[in-house]
């Protein structure tokens, strides 16, 4: 009998460039992508911003596409007259903003990855929840509003407290809480002034709509996942902490500390979630909260966990998601049969200092050779305004740490983190 699941196999000549290397297209991204894909022996195609692509890129890139490719009216012809002269045979994108794109570029040709419709899907939070209630799948009450009005009708049907957030976005951008009922009127103002301060480049959608939902207590994990024709195979699952005013990431640690029974109903939980969604290929990040009721569904990306998530999978699980995402299509890596065991402790934590100008960055030198270290990066240099915190983007870096277990990793992180002082003083 053949098997069911075929890998795409060597392009034929028609297919693949002169030297016979299969071609990925790759949407938007860090240039560690493109040079994945080239290492695994891929000709790449790069679609990218103009302003994003640079020598980085230059080594593992054999054609690139400069162009807003969030456009895509515009560039859809574009695309389909380079597919002509330098045909791929998968298009791929690890990015937010890529994601649309490239499911759209593959529908139009044909390429046979996930369906425009589950990508879609996934980034309309709200049609999300329309789909899964619609199927008794983590049922969460929420409803799309524009006004104060739209807001009190949805707390005097569901009650308090509420989440106010975008239908598109990412980065925690305006993701508000209703604890009280004198919250309603500053929420919607401050929810619609943020479309004024933020630069649309920024934004996936406007902010003239928010998404209202019944607000989930406990505690949130995320979970990463690799579908294969169909078949989800959990690799990673993390602990998230957060700011609990603006529901900012500080932190995420693998594998989860949660107890192996509540890590297997979570699993079947997000599993049903990607059947009832209809991802059947690559990696996804699907954030889940505790409940009393049992896990439910925040959201989910087709694409690997951003914060770094996947160099924690990596450290913590030994799994290069985003090897597997670009080999996948070309069955250049074995699919997963089953969830790695953890071999490790991974944990990053965010260096969130108060808001002010920047004087002075000590520490680094001392934590730089300390063995715990995976990586440390500070964003900010003397002089910087730190703004509030506001979104993921004004974070002012990170920390990345190892160690035997996720409590181990932690505990390193938290104690390299202390060392590092971000000194401010007050913006006059
Ligand atoms: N219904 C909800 N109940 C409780 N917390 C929520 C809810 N929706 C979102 N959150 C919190 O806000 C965070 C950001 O929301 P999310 O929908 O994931 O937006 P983003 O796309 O910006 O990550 C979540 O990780 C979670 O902590
Ligand atoms: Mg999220």
């Amino acid at each position: 009998m053949l098997p069911d699941c075929k890998p795409a196999g060597p392009p034929t000549a028609e297919q693949g460039p002169a030297d016979g290397r299969p071609t990925i297209a790759v949407v938007g991204g860090k240039p560690k992508i493109t040079q994945k894909a080239h290492e695994l022996g891929l000709s790449v195609v790069y679609i990218q911003n103009p302003d994003e692509y640079d020598r980085a890129h230059w080594p593992y890139v054999d054609q690139a596409l400069l162009v807003d490719y969030a456009d895509t009216e515009r560039v859809l012809p574009m695309v389909r007259s380079l597919h002509q002269s330098f045909p791929f045979q998968a298009v791929i994108s690890l990015w937010e903003l890529g994601l649309l794109p490239a499911a759209k570029i593959d529908n139009e040709l044909g390429l046979g990855g996930n369906s425009l419709e589950t990508v879609e899907m996934l980034l309309d939070k709200s049609r999300m929840r329309r789909h899964l209630n619609a199927r008794g799948v983590s049922p969460v009450a929420a409803e799309v509003g524009r006004t104060e009005e739209d807001l009190r009708a949805f707390v005097a049907a569901n009650g308090l407290p509420v989440v106010v957030k975008p239908i598109d976005e990412a980065g925690s951008i305006g993701v508000f809480a209703v604890r009280d009922e004198s919250d309603v009127a500053p929420v919607v103002e401050r929810f619609h002034a943020l479309g004024k301060q933020l630069d649309a480049k920024d934004l996936a959608g406007d902010l003239d709509r928010f998404l209202m939902e019944e607000y989930l207590e406990g505690p949130e994990l995320s979970v990463e996942t690799l579908s294969f024709e169909g078949r989800h195979v959990l690799v990673a699952t993390t602990d998230k902490v957060s700011t609990e005013a603006g529901f900012i990431e500080t932190g995420h640690s693998q594998p989860s500390r949660h107890p192996e029974p509540l890590l297997r109903e979570v699993e079947e939980l997000v599993v049903e979630f990607l059947d009832v969604v209809g991802l059947r290929h690559g990696p996804a990040h699907t954030e889940v909260k505790l409940t009393c009721r049992g896990p439910a569904i925040i959201e989910s990306h087709n694409r690997v966990g951003g914060d770094r998530i996947s160099d924690l999978t990596e450290i913590a699980y030994g799994i290069d998601m985003d090897r597997y995402a670009l080999a996948a299509p070309f069955g250049l890596l074995e699919p997963l049969r089953r969830s790695p065991a953890p071999v490790a402790g991974s944990a990053i934590r965010f260096l969130t200092p108060p808001p002010g100008r920047v004087t002075e960055v000590t520490g680094v030198e001392e934590v730089a050779d300390d063995p715990a270290l995976y990586d440390l990066v500070v964003s900010v240099r003397p002089g910087d305004e730190i703004p509030p915190l506001s979104w993921s983007d004004s974070r002012a870096g990170h920390v990345i740490a190892k160690g035997g277990t996720a409590e181990e990793a932690i505990a390193h992180c938290e104690r390299l983190l202390a060392a590092v002082r971000i000194h401010v003083e007050p913006v006059t």
